[in-house]
């Protein structure tokens, strides 16, 4: 009769460990984003232009030169070329440079925002520092005055440079974030709940402590009126918490019974020890007294609402399931319960322990008892539960083995 115990600490710590791993996941991932954006950051992209002055709308990055009004300087044109590269995308730049096809004769006569120079045919061009790095919607004018001997279109312009995009700028940045966020939250709440929950259990157990000890208390009060019933309030409550078991009652409801098995015959407080104690028979007028102690107990205990159904154990289990049984009378499952669950741990304890007026009862003796009266005195169902503990050997319960089994 093992008692399966579920600790919600373990199921905290599987929780935990599970988040801990989504937050590995989420780095992992926030890593290897960043790795990724590395690489690419550090690749090298050219794009040509063909056209000076229309806008190419369809690139993100472009350069647009615009030559000014040539002038004459003896035999050379001169004129000054401005140039501006536009960044209409959505991350920045940077280490930057462009190159211009140009005719062969040309001289550089002056320039700004960086740095100049021709090699054969073509003219290339460094920004100065301030200009290195182009923000994204940024954009970056530079130019150069020069002469040549015929006029330079700057129609085929070469550009060269590096993304530098940022991490925030990938929604999947975004999606980690948040999927981390709400990890670190849940294991926070998490442990939070869980110190708490510690907190409540302690002070669970303490209050659980109170009552099963006072509830055992009053359970040696009533056992303690007659040395022969010592022990049975215990008894019958072990009993019928054993048939909830096999019955598949909850934990809850199994210590539900445990506690009204230890309360049923509070009623005997009020009848006379002289009349408990008896080893004789009894007289119609003691037995009637005698009779009237479920009646008694539910009175005592008719303000004793927390454990749902401890008045039906009391009053209804001497009951009987054909009817014939005190004080009302019911029969069948008109008996609460409880009443017919007590009434078969009682009288199977009753059988096989020692009284007053006699020794205990054969094992053979009680095994046919329980069959017999199954039906008229016993619920079967439930008898047929306590048959099945006593042949299993968990009934009955001996003194040394009353503290492995009490709640
Ligand atoms: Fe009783």
């Amino acid at each position: 009769m093992n008692q399966k115990k579920k600790t919600i600490n373990a199921r905290s710590y599987y929780v935990l460990v599970m988040l801990a791993a989504f937050l590995i996941a989420f780095l992992a991932g926030m890593w290897a984003l960043n790795s990724s954006i590395k690489e690419s950051n550090s690749r090298v992209l050219s794009i040509s232009f063909d056209r000076t002055i229309d806008d190419p709308k369809s690139e993100e990055i472009y350069v647009i030169a615009s030559p000014g009004r040539y002038w004459k300087n003896g035999e050379l044109k001169g004129n000054q070329y401005s140039l501006t590269l536009y960044n209409k995308s959505a991350h920045a730049i940077t280490d930057w440079n462009v190159s211009v096809q140009i005719p062969q004769g040309c001289s550089l006569e002056s320039s700004w925002n960086g740095f100049w120079a021709i090699g054969g045919d073509m003219l290339y061009y460094k920004p100065a520092d301030f200009h290195l790095n182009v923000e994204a919607g940024e954009q970056k004018s530079f130019g150069v005055v020069m002469y040549s001997h015929e006029d330079v279109p700057m129609n085929n312009i070469f550009l060269s440079y590096r993304e530098n995009k940022k991490i925030t700028t990938y929604p999947v940045f975004w999606v980690l974030l948040v999927g981390a966020f709400l990890d670190v939250f849940l294991v926070v709440t998490l442990i939070i709940s869980n110190i708490q929950f510690k907190r409540y259990t302690k002070t669970h157990a303490a209050y659980k402590d109170l009552v099963r000890e006072s509830l055992r208390t009053m359970a040696n009060i009533i056992d303690t009126k007659d040395e022969y019933t010592k022990g049975h309030s215990l008894r019958v409550a072990i009993y019928s918490r054993m048939i909830a078991e096999k019955m598949g009652m909850s934990d809850y409801d199994q210590e539900r019974i445990y506690y009204i098995g230890l309360l049923h015959d509070i009623g005997k407080v009020g009848i006379p020890v002289s009349i408990l104690t008896k080893p004789g028979h009894l007289t119609d007028e003691e037995f009637a007294i005698i009779k009237r102690h479920p009646i008694l107990g539910s009175s005592i205990m008719k303000d004793f609402t927390s454990i749902p159904g401890a008045l039906n154990g009391i009053l209804y289990h001497h009951e009987r399931y054909d009817g014939k049984g005190y004080n009302s009378g019911l029969k069948g499952e008109e008996i609460p319960f409880e009443g017919r669950l007590i009434c078969v741990a009682d009288s199977y304890d009753a059988m096989s322990s020692k009284r007053c007026y006699r020794n205990t009862l054969s094992y053979e003796f009680i095994m046919d008892e329980l069959k017999r009266n199954s039906g008229t005195q016993f619920d079967p169902e439930i008898s047929k539960y306590m048959i099945e503990l006593i042949e299993e050997g968990y009934a009955p319960v001996s003194d040394a083995e009353m503290e492995d089994y009490e709640i």
